[in-house]
């Protein structure tokens, strides 16, 4: 090779090892073996040769087009090594580092409590009954002897939503649903939310009930005292507490009464505390739904499982429940 024709291909070369990409380098490819590159233009000068000229002369250029080739073809190579090298850094996994652990759940303690009171209620022998949160007026209140204008609605502040039905104010109009649809002998217990307009320290807009009902022949106020009593020795595993019936008044129970309890032993002996209401179901509440009052008696009840969750777990602000605190909600896992 002469010269000239070394001193192109130190440049390819000095061009091609200069490209930091294979964009950059192909377009260097093209300054000497495209259509206009150095080397092309050289083949095209050919021409004008004589045959003997030619023969050399051609030979050297196609020496100087395989050694550029040469040239480009490792640069191709070392910068997809280089290429691929990166990726798998960016790909590259420590096997050393520690795991990424997921925090394990836990139930919330209200929903603790309602499961407690369904497995201690059903396995006395009492069914689980269901019910929706947006009620109707009838199952809320109408059937459940409070007619429209009756006094004893304002016991409960209503949120009223539209169609004229309304957020369910407590559980009994699941007595409503399921005696509509079933015989005696009934023993249900119907746990869910509720919703009224109060909110402070002890009282929340959206709080739990669980409703309890036992109708057949000769249910009395005796059973729902032996009921009562019993469960309540069972959920907070101890024999040591009593209950009191307090007089009051429900629309739907005749006679009616608020059920307290307290403890004989430990810190808080002797603190009364309501925790039901309860009653013998009413007879036009049994009329409401087809059942013959003449026969068939019993007992309901709604009981406020979060005041026991309180208790069993000591906790003092019902607004803990609701603020869904994670350190609140890590002591219960
Ligand atoms: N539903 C009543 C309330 O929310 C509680 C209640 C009282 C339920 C007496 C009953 C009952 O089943 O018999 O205030």
């Amino acid at each position: 090779m002469d010269a000239s024709l070394l001193a192109i291909l130190t440049e390819a070369n000095s061009a091609m090892s200069q490209a930091s990409d294979p964009a950059a380098l192909e377009n260097i490819k093209a300054q000497f073996l495209g259509k206009q590159g150095k080397v092309t233009e050289l083949l095209k000068g050919m021409a004008a040769l004589s045959p003997e000229e030619k023969k050399t002369r051609g030979a050297e250029i196609n020496q100087l087009k395989q050694q550029v080739e040469a040239v480009l073809n490792a640069r191709r190579e070392a910068l997809a090594d280089a290429a691929l090298q990166v990726k798998l850094q960016a790909q590259a996994i420590d096997v050393t580092k520690p795991g990424r652990s997921r925090g394990v759940g836990g139930l919330h303690p209200a929903m603790r409590t309602l499961e407690r009171i369904e497995e201690i209620f059903t396995s006395i022998g009492f069914d689980l009954a269901d019910g929706p949160e947006i009620e109707t007026d009838f199952h809320n209140f109408t059937a459940l002897n409070t007619p429209e204008n009756h006094p004893a609605r304002s016991m409960h502040d209503t949120f009223y939503v539209e169609g004229g039905n309304l957020l369910r104010t407590h559980t009994s109009p699941m007595q409503v649903r399921y005696m509509q649809t079933s015989k005696p002998p009934i023993r249900i217990i119907a746990p869910g939310r509720v919703y009224r307009v109060d909110s402070d320290a002890t009282h929340s807009p959206m709080f739990h009930q669980v409703e309890g009902l036992w109708i057949d022949e000769g249910v009395s106020f005796a059973d729902l005292k032996a009921v009562f009593i019993d469960f309540l020795k069972t959920f907070f595993e101890t024999d040591d507490l009593t209950i009191r019936f307090r007089p009051s008044f429900f629309p739907f129970t005749e006679p009616s009464a608020e059920i307290d309890m307290a403890f004989t032993s430990g810190p808080n002996k002797g603190k009364w505390l309501e925790i039901a209401g309860s009653g013998q179901v009413h007879p036009n509440v049994l009329r409401h739904v087809g059942i013959d009052p003449e026969k068939y008696t019993g007992f309901a009840f709604g009981v406020g499982p979060d005041r026991l969750t309180m208790l069993r777990y000591g906790i003092n602000d019902l607004r803990l429940f609701y603020e869904n605190d994670i350190r609140f909600l890590q002591q219960f896992n």
